[in-house]
């Protein structure tokens, strides 16, 4: 017979009443009151199925109540609901196979763990109710992503993952090289024109250079996929391997790419809030006490458009509250950027026109000569959850600016075929995915929205 879903089940249940059917998992408790039993039986849905096992009905009954929690099983059994239980139906079993036993020192005996111990059993760890919603959360918000896009337009592209240029100039790659590290050591000399491609490259930190070839195409195109950053930032929120979305925009400005972000952002909430129900109220429940109303405001609400300068006047008026100093000119800590967003405005903030001295060469030179069409998303609880900006456009200003920050123009000649080829006013944006992930959920640690987690002196797996 058939195997059913236990996801679906639960929305078909009644149609399959004194049914009998067959469902596969593994169990989450087995309980025995001697010629009864019952077993909380799992299959990757957040919710299970309660399976009633009498001892007169199956063969195998004492082999049955011996298996430990984590063994897999499949299950035929009699449908039957119960409006006056606490779930609305179960399974009375006709037969059960024991499919693989678990043995004793499975590490999720308890309902209840620590983060920090989960994040010890990364092979594990999915297997509890934190991890099942985390991840089907995860699932559903990328699908949103490609909805969203799709249905507006957008072409898919996949950028390289190995590079020779750094889009953000921060120097922070991954080095990537076929050469034999010892014998470079040996011999005191690196010599780049033997490496695998003839030249020095890295690990991609960002796909927007080179997604922006293909914009300059189609008009409006979006990248999504894992991006590499040699951070020595030991926080919550960064890692050293995280997926970006990064969409980009032909003919279209600063205000224009706030809007995009805006409807994009609501439109995954209001997604997931459609499709994880389940997941979301246990997460209100046990991970962020303010979670659903959280989400509920950020779709109904319009988000805060604020200058960097504006932002600066407000931090200085409180300033001694303030671990880093602030004045004109700095790049925002976390606790300036979070008393903006938690504590003045209480909801999502574009910052925008930044110096130009803290932000990328790429970025549209506004006419102050101090500011560049810079926006960041800042959110309560995570800080930076987007970056993005309007793209220096003009020629002239951009190779002047490469200079000044010393980028070899001959590097980045093929970037500047947009520039040369039918420049436009064009803008796009980073979101940073697992970011996403934790504001969608209120898991507070990056470690935890992330399978195999990589940060800095820590990998595993
Ligand atoms: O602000 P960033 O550095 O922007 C860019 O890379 C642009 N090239 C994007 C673009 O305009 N197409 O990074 C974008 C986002 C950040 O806002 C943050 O959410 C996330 O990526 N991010 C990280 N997330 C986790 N760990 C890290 N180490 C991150 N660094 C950036
Ligand atoms: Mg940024």
């Amino acid at each position: 017979m058939k195997r059913i879903e236990i996801r679906d089940l639960h929305k078909t249940y009644k149609q399959f009443e004194n049914q009998v059917i067959t469902v596969c998992g593994w169990a989450r408790t087995v309980r025995d009151s001697k010629n009864i039993a019952f077993i909380e039986l799992n299959d990757g849905a957040f919710k299970s199925v309660q399976v009633v096992v009498e001892r007169e009905k199956v063969s195998n009954y004492d082999e049955i109540v011996k298996t430990l929690v984590g063994s897999s099983f499949k299950i035929e059994g009699t449908v039957i609901v119960t409006p006056n239980a606490q779930q609305p139906f179960e399974l009375n079993a006709v037969s059960v196979e024991i499919l693989g036993e678990c043995s004793a020192d499975y590490p999720l005996q308890k309902k209840r763990h620590t983060v920090e111990f989960l994040r010890s059993i990364p092979t594990i760890r999915p297997r509890g109710n934190l991890f099942n919603a985390v991840f089907r959360i995860r699932s559903v918000s990328a699908f949103a992503i490609h909805k969203f896009f799709n249905e507006r337009n957008f072409v898919y592209v996949h950028t390289p993952i190995i590079t020779a240029n750094d889009c953000e100039g921060a120097g922070e790659m991954f080095q990537v090289t076929t050469l034999d590290l010892d014998r470079v050591a040996k011999s005191g000399k690196v010599d780049y024109d033997k490496d695998f491609f003839g030249k020095k490259v890295s690990l991609t930190v960002s796909g927007q250079l080179h997604e922006e070839t293909l914009t300059h195409a189609f008009g409006k195109t979006y990248t999504f996929g894992p991006t590499f950053r040699a951070e020595n930032s030991n926080t919550s929120r960064h890692a050293a391997e995280f997926w970006m979305m990064e969409p980009e925009m032909c003919f279209c400005d600063i205000n224009e790419l706030m809007d995009n972000e805006e409807e994009m952002i609501k439109y995954v909430i209001s997604y997931v809030m459609q499709e994880c129900k389940d997941e979301l109220e246990f997460l209100n429940k046990f991970v962020d006490q303010g979670l659903l109303e959280r989400l509920n405001n950020i779709v109904s609400n319009d988000f805060v458009r604020l200058d960097y300068t504006e932002a600066i006047n407000i931090l200085e008026k409180v300033k001694e509250r303030f671990q880093f100093p602030v004045k004109w000119g700095i790049d925002l800590q976390s606790e300036h950027e979070r008393y903006i967003t938690e504590e003045v405005y209480k909801k999502p903030v574009f910052l925008k026109n930044y110096p130009k001295d803290i932000k990328a060469f790429y970025m549209r030179q506004n006419d102050d000569g101090k500011t560049v069409a810079a926006v960041d998303l800042l959110v309560p609880g995570i800080g930076e959850l987007i970056g993005g900006s309007q793209r220096e456009e003009r020629l002239d200003k951009l190779t002047t600016r490469m200079a000044e920050l010393g980028l070899n123009e001959a590097d980045y000649s093929w970037y500047l075929d947009t520039r040369r080829f039918g420049t436009n006013v064009h803008s796009g944006y980073g979101l940073g995915f697992e970011r996403l992930v934790m504001y969608l959920t209120g898991v507070s640690n990056i470690r935890d929205v992330e399978i195999f987690p990589r940060t800095v002196g820590s990998i595993q797996g």
